[in-house]
């Protein structure tokens, strides 16, 4: 049964990498090539990209997230002392096929059939964002690609949640923001948006201003919460 915790909303915007796409898949479709370090620089890679997107806000030096990611995945690779150009492009290759989670497709689906706009809003490039919808299928059920390259800093700051607002011409409180990443979702929340914390990994929750006012195990929840079958 619904419990409907999200009410009111007009539109849902879903991050990307993490929340659609599993970004582990890059690694994982190479794994053989990558050998037995392959989870390890998987999750070295993120975290390193994730840093990297708030420091350099931070600092006020913006690089795309395509540039990014690369530098990041160099760090990872030097760290687990892998020294392969040729993989290293591989894997950044493969990062624009990445798997969208099972649950994706039929979901959106179900959200275009009711009506409802459904956005992407990601630190993704968009070069990056259109070849991961597109390897994904997604195309016919995403209403709008939003990159933060519209306003030149990375999440969390107020002004990628705000371009989502303007873009979709409607107040943050009848948006519905789900994402994996729990800083993400408190960031979002935090700016005003409704929001449903996809926790996919049974993370504990963060201690950060915003809180999100569902909490789902994968987006197949997200439809009880906000109340459409
Ligand atoms: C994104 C990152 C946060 O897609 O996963 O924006």
């Amino acid at each position: 049964m619904s419990d409907c915790s999200i009410n009111g909303i007009e539109a849902c915007v879903f991050d990307a990498y993490g929340t659609l796409f599993d970004v582990h898949s890059a690694v994982g479709s190479l794994r053989d090539e990558v050998g037995p370090q392959y989870a390890e620089l998987s999750q070295l890679w993120r975290t390193k990209q994730l840093e990297y997107t708030w420091l350099r806000s931070l600092m006020r030096s913006h690089c795309d997230f395509w540039q990014l990611t690369s530098d990041a995945l160099q760090y990872a690779m030097d760290a687990k002392n892998i020294s392969d150009a040729k993989l290293h492009e591989k894997l950044m290759q493969s990062y624009l096929q990445l798997d969208a989670f099972p649950e994706v497709l039929g979901v959106l689906s179900v959200l275009k059939k009711a009506g409802l706009p459904t956005a992407i809003l990601t630190n993704g490039s968009p070069m990056m964002i259109d070849a991961a919808v597109n390897s994904a299928s997604l195309n016919n059920v995403i209403s709008h690609k939003l990159s933060i390259e519209s306003v030149g800093i990375y999440k969390p700051d107020p002004r990628v949640y705000q371009l989502a607002a303007d873009t979709l011409g409607l107040a943050p409180e009848k948006i519905c923001f789900q994402s994996s990443n729990a800083w993400d979702a408190a960031g979002a929340a935090h700016f005003g948006f409704q929001v449903a914390w996809v926790n996919r990994y049974a993370q504990p929750a963060e201690r950060l201003p915003g809180t999100p006012g569902a909490v789902i195990s994968d987006l197949d929840g997200l439809l009880g919460v906000i109340g459409v079958c």
